[in-house]
């Protein structure tokens, strides 16, 4: 079961450790696996900035490179960006959970087929 309150709260803390020093906008993740483990992310900028990593792609790394593929839920203490949910969309599910800190302060939960409709996927591959 998801617990949705212990997800954010592992987010906004995974933010305060964020190393954002050319934006100062600092973005935690924590990605649930389907197992119930739990992996966090945050940001990692770049003075190239292009060379930046958002938070959700640290986060769901950090859980692949543990050997984890199947995971059920995200919170992010942003709204995740298109390179983010395409990366996501690697590993999760239509129905995977993003609850998401919306400009007003407040999260709100959406499926991964509502923030990314198409993504690019092995079908689209040749
Ligand atoms: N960022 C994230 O980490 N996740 C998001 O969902 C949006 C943007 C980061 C990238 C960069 O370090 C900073 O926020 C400003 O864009």
């Amino acid at each position: 079961m998801i617990n949705k309150d212990n997800l954010i709260f592992m987010a906004e803390n995974a933010a305060e450790n964020a190393y954002a020093p050319y934006s100062n906008f600092n973005v935690g993740a924590c990605i649930l696996c389907e197992d119930g483990e739990i992996f966090t992310g945050f940001n990692i900028e770049n003075s190239s900035y292009g060379a930046t990593v958002c938070a959700e792609r640290v986060a769901l790394f950090n859980a692949v490179s543990q050997g984890n593929t199947n995971f059920t839920a995200m919170a992010v203490t942003s709204m995740p960006c298109g390179i983010c949910l395409q990366t996501l969309s690697e590993f999760c599910k239509p129905d995977f959970k993003i609850i998401v800190k919306s400009d007003f302060g407040e999260y709100e939960e959406f499926s991964m087929s509502e923030l990314l409709p198409y993504p690019f996927d092995k079908g689209d591959n040749f």
